[in-house]
């Protein structure tokens, strides 16, 4: 155990530099190697020494460029020849970034590591677009779902328990199930003329928030062609965005607001 370097699991957050932690920035100039994943921004990437070795396990939903169970041996390899390995994340590497299981995977063979929370998307990429998950007498329960399944796997959510009052849905990975995650809802309930946002790009230079109702979400999503990642933000906080977003990019053409429909 003693010869084996350590892995620190890190959380990126969702794209915007300054949303790094004191302590992802410390370990980012400090480590021998980074190992990152497609969705840490350019700008984070221009953060590691030149000295630092990188590598790129990016990953596209669909198109593994290093499958998961290559990673985590790789993790443990690295472990063996360096002190300080850091594995970089996009958010929070413990929500849908897999850092579990990796984790899991280097307990087990007794490599030491620690994991550095980040801010995940549901977090930032809302705030950024001015809706908050919470809001006194509009939001007091927060849901956070997976949009994404094999092509072959059944989107099987159980839609009545995400649909309740007084709740805010985020779902991660939901663009290309999108036309199937709003017709599941409303299905279980949710009315067509509910707030609903979809988010791309959040907090980088590029974001984009499009606000609609769930009834017309994936259609207008899919007319503005909007490409992962994307977020999506369902529950009557989306209203807010109205007078609450714009601070950041305030000049980001925003083409349907709750307000005017
Ligand atoms: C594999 S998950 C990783 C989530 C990450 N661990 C987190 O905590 O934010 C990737 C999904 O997160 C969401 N996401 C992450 N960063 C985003 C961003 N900057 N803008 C919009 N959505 C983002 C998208 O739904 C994307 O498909």
């Amino acid at each position: 155990m003693s010869q084996l370097g350590k892995v620190y699991l890190v959380g990126s957050g969702p794209g915007d530099p300054d949303l790094l932690t004191v302590k992802a920035l410390r370990l980012i100039r400090s480590a021998d190697v980074v190992v990152y994943d497609r969705l840490v921004s350019a700008e984070i990437l221009a953060l590691i020494p030149e000295k630092t070795k990188r590598w790129s396990v990016g990953k596209a939903a669909g198109r593994h460029c290093v499958p998961q169970d290559q990673i985590n041996p790789l993790l443990y390899d690295l472990a063996k020849r360096y002190p300080a390995i850091v594995r970089l994340k996009g958010g929070d590497p413990f929500i849908f970034g897999r850092g579990s299981e990796e984790a899991e995977f280097l307990g087990e063979r007794r490599v030491a590591f620690e994991v550095v929370p980040g801010i995940t998307a549901a977090a930032a990429c809302t705030a950024y677009s001015g809706i908050p998950l919470t809001h006194r007498g509009m939001s007091r329960i927060i849901h956070i779902a997976t949009g994404h399944f094999r092509d072959d796997e059944p989107l099987d959510l159980d839609w009545s328990a995400l649909t309740g009052p007084e709740s805010t849905l985020v779902v991660y990975m939901g663009l290309s199930n999108i036309e199937r995650i709003t017709d599941g809802l409303m299905r279980a309930g949710m009315p067509g003329e509910t707030p609903a946002a979809a988010i791309q790009n959040g907090t980088t230079p590029d974001h984009y928030c499009l606000t609609s109702r769930v009834d017309r979400l994936a259609s207008e999503v899919r007319e503005a062609g909007m490409a992962a990642p994307v977020l999506l933000v369902f529950g009557e906080v989306v209203r807010l965005a109205d007078v609450m977003g714009g601070w950041f990019l305030p000049a980001a053409p925003m083409p349907a607001r709750v307000g005017e429909m």
